[in-house]
C-alpha cells in the first residue's frame, strides 16, 4: 500500500461544461477557480489502473461538498457511473449510524472486496470513509480527495481513520492507509474563510515543529505550502506509524487545544478544531518559554498572527473558563497518570514530547492564553 500525495490538476473545460449541464449551484469563485485552471490537462494516470481494476466505484461525500464538486469529480476520475453516498455535514454525523448507512449502501449494491471508495470531503468524510472502507468485508481500497485545507494538510494523510463514540472523539477507529491522496487547491475556492483559517493553524503547527518556512503561511500564500505540509506528515508517519514516539509531535498545541475545544462545545460556543489548536499553540509556546528555554520572540511573533487566525472565530472566553478547561485536560486520553503530557519546543524545529508540566504552570499558561485572546 502506498500513501502518495498526488498533485492533480483541475478538471478540463470539457468536464466543466458537463458539470454546468447538470444545473448544479455554481458560484463565481468556483467558476473562476475552474476557469483559471481549465487549460491544464487532468493527470489521473496513476489512478487509471486502480479505477479500472475496481469492480465498482462508490463516492462518499457530504451535502455541502456534493453540489459543488460531486459531478465534477466523478467525471474527473472517469468513474461515472459511480454510486454516490451523500451524508449530512458535520462532526455530529461522524458516528456509527452513518458508518452503518455506508456499509448498507455498499451491501445493497453488492460491493465485493475489489470495490473502491472515494472519500470526497473534509476530515469528517476522510475519517468516516476510511473507517467504513477498512472494515467492510475486512477492508476494501479507498482514495481520499480532501476538500478542506485541514484535510489536505492533515486529516486525509497518515492512515488514522475513525468515528466518535460514547461521547468521545475518535474513540473507534483503524489504522488504514488510503491508496491515494489527491490534493488539489481548486476545491478550496468554495470553502468558507473560517474553515480555511482553521486549516492554516495546522499549517503553522508544522512550521513550529519541523519547518520554520511554514511560519510564513498567510491567507495570501497558503496554497504554496500545502504539499510541503503533506510531505512532513507523511515523513513523520512513516517513521512512527502507530504514535509510539515521534508522531506525538503532531500533537503540538493539541493538549490544551483539545481541552479548549471540548469546553467550548459544552458551553455551546463551539470552535473549529484549528481555532482551538491556535489557542493551544499559544499556551504551548508560553509553556515552552517558561520550561524549555524557547526564545520569547517566537511567542511574540505568533501573537501577531493570532488576530487573523481567530478573526472568524466566535469566542467569548473569560477567566472563569480556565477551571473547566483544565478539568478537560484530565480526560485527555493521551495523559499518563496525573500530569498532562505536552509537546513543547526548545526552539523552532526542536520539539520535545512527553513533557510533564506542573499543574500550576499549566493553569498559568491557560490564564495567559485566555487573557491574550480576550484582548484581541
Ligand atoms: N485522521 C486524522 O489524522 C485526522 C487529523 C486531523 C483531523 N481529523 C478529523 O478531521 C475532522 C475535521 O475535518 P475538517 O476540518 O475538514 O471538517 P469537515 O469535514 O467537517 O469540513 C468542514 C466543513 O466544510 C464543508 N466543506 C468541506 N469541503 C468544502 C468545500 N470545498 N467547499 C465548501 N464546503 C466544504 C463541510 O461540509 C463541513 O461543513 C475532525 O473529525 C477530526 O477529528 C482527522
Ligand atoms: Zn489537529
Amino acid at each position: 500500500m502506498n500513501n502518495k500525495l498526488n498533485q492533480t490538476m483541475a478538471p478540463t473545460s470539457e468536464s466543466k461544461d458537463s458539470r454546468q449541464r447538470t444545473g448544479q449551484p455554481w458560484n463565481d469563485m468556483h467558476s473562476e477557480a475552474l476557469e483559471s485552471m481549465s487549460s491544464q490537462q487532468r493527470d489521473v494516470r496513476g489512478m487509471g489502473s486502480m479505477l479500472s481494476k475496481a469492480s465498482q466505484v462508490f463516492i462518499l461525500t457530504d451535502e455541502n461538498v456534493a453540489p459543488f464538486w460531486l459531478p465534477e469529480v466523478a467525471y474527473w476520475l472517469r468513474c461515472d457511473p459511480a454510486v454516490d453516498i451523500i451524508i449530512k455535514a458535520g462532526e455530529e454525523h461522524k458516528n456509527l449510524q452513518t458508518v452503518q448507512r455506508i456499509w448498507k449502501t455498499l451491501m445493497k449494491h453488492h460491493a465485493d472486496r475489489n470495490a473502491l471508495l472515494v472519500n470526497l470531503g473534509g476530515g469528517v468524510i476522510t475519517d468516516l470513509g476510511g473507517f467504513a472502507a477498512s472494515t467492510y468485508k475486512r477492508g476494501i481500497k479507498f482514495i481520499n480527495v480532501p476538500t478542506t485545507l485541514l484535510a489536505m494538510v492533515d486529516a486525509a494523510i497518515g492512515g488514522k481513520t475513525g468515528i466518535d463514540f460514547g461521547g468521545g472523539k475518535n474513540q473507534i477507529g483503524t489504522f488504514a492507509e488510503a491508496e491515494e491522496v489527491i490534493v488539489d487547491p481548486v476545491f478550496l475556492s468554495t470553502l468558507p474563510r473560517r474553515e480555511l483559517l482553521s486549516g492554516m493553524a495546522e499549517m503553522l503547527k508544522y512550521g513550529f515543529i519541523v519547518d520554520a518556512n511554514l511560519l510564513n503561511t498567510s491567507l495570501e500564500n497558503y496554497q504554496d505550502y500545502i504539499l510541503r505540509c503533506g510531505e512532513i506528515k507523511r515523513e513523520i508517519v512513516a517513521q512512527d506509524p502507530t504514535e509510539k514516539g515521534l508522531r506525538k509531535i503532531l500533537n503540538f498545541g493539541h493538549t490544551l487545544g483539545h481541552a479548549i475545544e471540548s469546553h467550548c462545545l459544552a458551553i455551546d460556543h463551539p470552535l473549529l478544531h484549528g481555532e482551538a489548536v491556535a489557542l493551544g499553540m499559544l499556551g504551548a509556546l508560553w509553556l515552552s518559554v517558561k520550561q524549555c528555554g524557547l526564545d520569547k520572540k517566537v511567542l511574540k511573533e505568533y501573537e501577531k498572527q493570532l488576530p487573523v487566525l481567530l478573526s472568524e472565530a466566535e469566542m467569548n472566553l473569560t477567566k472563569s473558563d480556565v477551571e473547566p478547561i483544565l478539568s478537560y485536560l484530565a480526560l485527555d486520553k493521551k495523559n499518563k497518570g496525573e500530569k498532562p503530557q505536552f509537546v513543547l519546543l526548545e526552539a523552532v524545529e526542536k520539539p520535545i514530547w512527553d513533557v510533564e508540566v506542573e499543574p500550576k504552570l499549566v493553569s498559568d499558561a491557560m490564564d495567559y492564553t485566555i487573557n491574550k485572546v480576550s484582548s484581541l
